[in-house]
């Protein structure tokens, strides 16, 4: 039997990024927490770390950071000043803006630990696919509270300035933080790639590719 509302819930979210001032109670962020950390993950080892930053002062303290990494990354690359302001200033709202942050991070001191580079590798992706997982059950709780979230890839560009301002175990490695509160504006409905764009069938010994004119 096919689960409709929780295939309806998938279908409905979509990334916000504008937000009302109104914080977010701290029972709906404990459920939002709980509801990431229900996530698969390898091994089990829950890699996923979450800080939570519910204060002003705190989030100006990490857009500010994180925008000066950003100011001079794309100064060395070269980029026009009122360009680089605007992106920074941008970065620095929707941060600040957002009633809610959570920087996610995954702790690579849960994982195993081999000899060798290939399998090492192996284990940090894991870690890293486990935590992107939690983050698709926080995104979805969060709709259910009736919120709006969006996932910012700005720690994954300046993991060692995030670390910094945040105190982090030297394990947790920053991969993304998330903005939640009430929606204040509605989200765009994003296309999505066609099946045939993403999904090769494999049956016996045919393989169809996509774009293939086999027919069999
Ligand atoms: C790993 C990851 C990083 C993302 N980083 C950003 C970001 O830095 N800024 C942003 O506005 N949206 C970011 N997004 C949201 C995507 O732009 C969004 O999910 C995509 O355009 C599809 O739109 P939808 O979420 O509304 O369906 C990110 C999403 C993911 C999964």
């Amino acid at each position: 039997m096919i689960d409709q509302k929780l295939i309806a819930a998938i279908d409905k979210r979509q990334s916000i990024r504008r937000y009302h001032r109104e914080p977010v109670a701290r029972t709906v962020v404990e459920r939002l927490l709980a509801a990431a950390a229900r996530a698969p993950s390898a091994h089990n080892r829950q890699p996923w770390r979450f800080v939570v930053l519910e204060d002003e002062t705190s989030k100006q303290r990490l857009a500010n950071a994180m925008g000066e990494r950003l100011r001079a990354d794309r100064a060395a690359d070269g980029d026009e000043m009122s360009a680089i302001d605007a992106d920074v200033s941008r970065s620095y709202s929707r941060i600040t803006e957002a009633p809610l942050v959570i920087v996610v991070c995954a702790n690579l001191g849960v994982m195993d630990h081999y000899p060798d580079r290939r399998r090492n590798e192996a284990e940090y992706l894991m870690a890293v696919q486990s935590t992107a997982m939690a983050v698709q059950n926080l995104l979805l709780a969060a709709q259910s509270e009736g919120l709006g979230a969006c996932v910012m890839c700005g720690p994954l560009f300046c993991p060692d300035t995030v670390a910094d301002v945040l105190c982090l175990p030297c394990e947790w490695k920053a991969q993304m933080l998330v903005t939640i509160g009430a929606a204040a504006r509605r989200g765009s409905a994003r296309p999505r790639l066609a099946p045939e764009e993403i999904v090769i069938w494999v049956s016996g010994d045919s393989l169809r590719l996509p774009g293939s004119r086999r027919s069999d």
